[in-house]
C-alpha cells in the first residue's frame, strides 16, 4: 500500500470483479445499439477503460470534463463544464461514466446537459456512491460500490491530481490533506 494511504477501502480484486459485472450489465442493456460513452474526465478514466473492455457493446468513446473541486477537498459549488465532447449526441444512446456520485451536483448538471444537447436516453454507471454526501436528489442507474464518507484516493480519485493511478481505493492519511 501507498504510504500516504491509511488503510484499503476496495481491493484491486473487488474492483475487478465489480466491473467485469458492470460490464456485462452494459452488454445487456445496450444489445444491438451503438451508445456513446462519456468518461467526465479526469477522475473517471481509470474506471471508463476497464469498463468499457468488460462490455461486448459496440460503443463510441467520448471524453468531457465538469469540474467544481479543483485542488480542493470541499464542493465549490455549482459544478462547470470545462471541456465539451468530440461529437454530437443528438438522438444518441449515452453512457455517462463517473468515478463517484458525491453531493449529486454533477450528475443532475450532466442529465441536463445531455438533454439540452438532445440525447435519446442516459445511463450513468457510477464506480463509487457517496450517498451521506447528497445535498441534491440524484442517483446514477448503475453503482458498484457504496463507500462511507472517508477521505479516499486511488482507482481515479486523486487529491490534488496525486494517487490517481494507484489500483484500489484507499482512505488517505490525515496527515497527508492537513498538512
Ligand atoms: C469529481 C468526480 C465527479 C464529481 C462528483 O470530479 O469525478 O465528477 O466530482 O461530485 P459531486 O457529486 O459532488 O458533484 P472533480 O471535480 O473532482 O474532477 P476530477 O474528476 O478531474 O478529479
Amino acid at each position: 500500500m501507498h504510504p500516504d494511504c491509511e488503510r484499503i477501502l476496495v481491493s484491486e480484486e473487488e474492483i475487478a470483479a465489480r466491473v467485469k459485472e458492470a460490464g456485462r450489465w452494459l452488454t445487456e442493456k445496450f444489445r444491438g445499439t451503438f451508445p456513446v460513452a462519456v468518461c467526465n474526465l479526469k477522475g473517471s478514466s481509470v474506471f471508463f477503460s476497464d469498463l468499457l473492455r468488460a462490455t461486448q457493446v459496440d460503443v463510441e468513446m467520448d471524453f468531457m470534463a465538469v469540474s467544481s473541486y479543483g485542488a480542493q477537498t470541499i464542493s465549490a459549488g455549482q459544478p462547470k463544464v470545462t471541456r465539451d465532447l468530440f461529437s454530437s449526441v443528438a438522438g444518441r444512446d449515452v453512457i455517462l461514466v463517473e468515478d463517484i456520485v458525491d453531493t449529486g451536483r454533477t450528475l443532475v448538471t450532466l442529465r441536463r446537459f445531455f438533454a439540452d444537447r438532445g440525447a435519446k436516453s442516459v445511463t450513468v454507471v457510477a464506480l463509487l456512491d457517496k450517498p451521506s454526501r447528497r445535498v441534491v436528489d440524484s442517483q446514477a442507474d448503475y453503482t458498484c460500490f457504496e463507500v462511507e464518507d472517508a477521505f479516499i484516493v486511488g482507482y481515479g480519485l486523486d487529491y490534488a491530481e496525486r494517487y490517481r493511478n494507484l489500483p484500489y481505493i484507499a482512505e488517505l492519511k490525515r496527515s497527508v490533506y492537513e498538512k
